[in-house]
């Protein structure tokens, strides 16, 4: 069973009440911020896993240049309509479509999550190869156990793979994939229907 499968047809069935717990949620809005201070004015940003489109809009907003992929076409569709204006494609992004050195930066928000951890370190070569020589990229994941399966707390009944991170795994697996290890913080962040209340924001350099 492709485990990434698993969780991107649950997308597919929670599209619509993912976007409306977590369309306006700036929880994270401090650390995409810290991220984005990093970059410079106007630089060209993928959104990895982009979901609806919350962060695209957050950084096209701040006058960043902005794409999304998703491997969800719901998601995608309610990205498209939310907002006017934002690229998004679909891709996954265990094989992301893009010429060497694209990227200024990328943001990885809550979707290496669904990345099983034997393919983590080729995954994130991939992003490694995609980005500029100075480019960055922040990663937000929830920390807990690797590869899991777990009820959805959005949708009764249903099951969803998650690979939970601690600081030091994802630190090996950037530094792995050739990154440098920037800034690293564990937040406790308690929301209702989360995965887990501990998040890891990682911003990682070539
Ligand atoms: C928890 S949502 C995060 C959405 C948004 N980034 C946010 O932070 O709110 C995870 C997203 O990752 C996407 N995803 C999962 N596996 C993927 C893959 N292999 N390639 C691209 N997107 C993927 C899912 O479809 C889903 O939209």
């Amino acid at each position: 069973m492709d485990k990434n499968k698993l969780s991107v047809n649950i997308y597919n069935k929670i599209a619509a009440i993912y976007t409306n717990k977590y369309f306006d949620d700036l929880v994270s809005s401090p650390f995409i911020d810290k991220f984005l201070d990093v970059l410079s004015k106007k630089a060209r940003i993928l959104d990895v896993g982009c979901g609806p489109g919350n962060f695209t809009k957050y950084m096209m907003d701040k006058d960043f240049r902005v794409e999304g992929i998703d491997l969800s076409v719901k998601m995608l569709k309610i990205a498209r309509q939310k907002v006017p204006g934002g690229k998004f494609k679909l891709m996954d992004m265990r094989k992301l479509d893009y010429l060497d050195s694209s990227f200024d930066g990328l943001l990885v928000a809550f979707s290496l999550i669904h990345i099983p951890s034997q393919e983590v370190v080729q995954t994130l070569k991939g992003f490694y190869k995609v980005l500029k020589p100075k480019g960055k990229l922040l990663v937000i994941t929830q920390a807990g156990e690797p590869d899991r399966i777990v009820d959805q707390p959005l949708l009764e009944g249903e099951k969803i793979f998650i690979n939970f991170f601690t600081r030091n795994r994802l630190a090996k697996f950037l530094t792995g994939a050739g990154f440098k290890i920037i800034y690293q913080k564990e937040k406790q962040q308690d929301q209702t229907e989360a995965f887990s209340n501990r998040v890891i924001y990682t911003i990682g350099g070539k």
